[in-house]
């Protein structure tokens, strides 16, 4: 890799583009399901209409500091992590899966009862069959998030237009607060191409902060004219959608 910018013209978000959402499912053969899917991410949360469980349990994670790349990857900012460590993940149902990266999205691509946020952090993971569980943080502005202030020194540098390469840098996946009370919990897709499905959704339910200052950080740098990186809403197709609250939460 020679720092250039992975993807950059592979897809966009502009609305009506050439290579605008409505179109990644024609864009290549392997990014069909981005088209004809009909368990797509990201969807509406809406209250009124999600089963709630108390069985799903707390989100868990057994993560570690751990050596990341940074990336522009032209439509986001990623952190990729090296693989080869089965230990930094987290477990769902007894199965394991492992943390591969992280990025961001401006605005969110999950609403909740219809309310878009500024900001949505979604952590990939892997399981070794090869299935996805993202876990997904949703920002309003306020008071600076601890772990994008960890980041702060590596986005500057990435977001440099005279030093966009990818780097490694130790990173502390703890820093993301995994205690979160309450969850959605849904089955759908990757939100880029190419959409892949059976990935296993947990957004957390209580709303995080960042500064104008941060949130500014991370979308500088994304280069898709429609000035965001968030996919339209997807139809639901009468798939449940799972809330966890503690059982001593009635
Ligand atoms: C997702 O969260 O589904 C992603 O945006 C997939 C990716 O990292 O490309
Ligand atoms: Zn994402």
């Amino acid at each position: 890799d020679h720092g250039e910018v992975e993807d950059e013209t592979e897809f966009s978000y502009e609305k009506g583009g050439e290579k605008g959402p409505e179109k990644w499912g024609t864009l290549k053969p392997e990014w069909k399901m981005c088209g004809n899917g009909t368990m797509q991410s990201p969807i509406d949360l809406t209250d009124k209409r999600v089963f709630i469980d108390h069985n799903l349990g707390p989100l868990r994670s057994h993560y570690l500091p751990s050596n990341a790349t940074i990336k522009n990857r032209g439509h986001d900012i990623m952190l990729e992590f090296e693989g080869g460590n089965a230990g930094i993940g987290i477990t769902i149902n007894g199965t394991v899966y492992q943390l591969q990266q992280l990025h961001w999205h401006s605005p969110s691509e999950h609403t909740i009862n219809g309310k878009r946020f500024v900001l949505e952090e979604h952590m990939v993971h892997q399981s070794k069959d090869g299935r996805f569980a993202v876990v997904a943080f949703l920002y309003s502005l306020g008071r600076p998030d601890s772990f994008l202030i960890s980041l702060e020194r590596q986005l500057k540098r990435i977001t440099d237009a005279h030093e966009s390469e990818d780097f490694v840098s130790l990173i502390d996946p703890r820093a993301v607060n995994f205690k979160t009370r309450f969850y959605y919990r849904y089955l759908g897709s990757l939100t880029t191409p190419p959409c892949s499905e059976n990935v296993t959704w947990s957004i957390s339910r209580e709303m995080r902060t960042v500064t104008l200052e941060q949130l500014n950080l991370l979308r500088v740098s994304v280069h898709d004219q429609s000035n965001t990186n968030a996919r339209p809403l997807q139809r639901q197709n009468g798939r449940p959608v799972k809330f966890y609250l503690p059982a001593w939460h009635i």
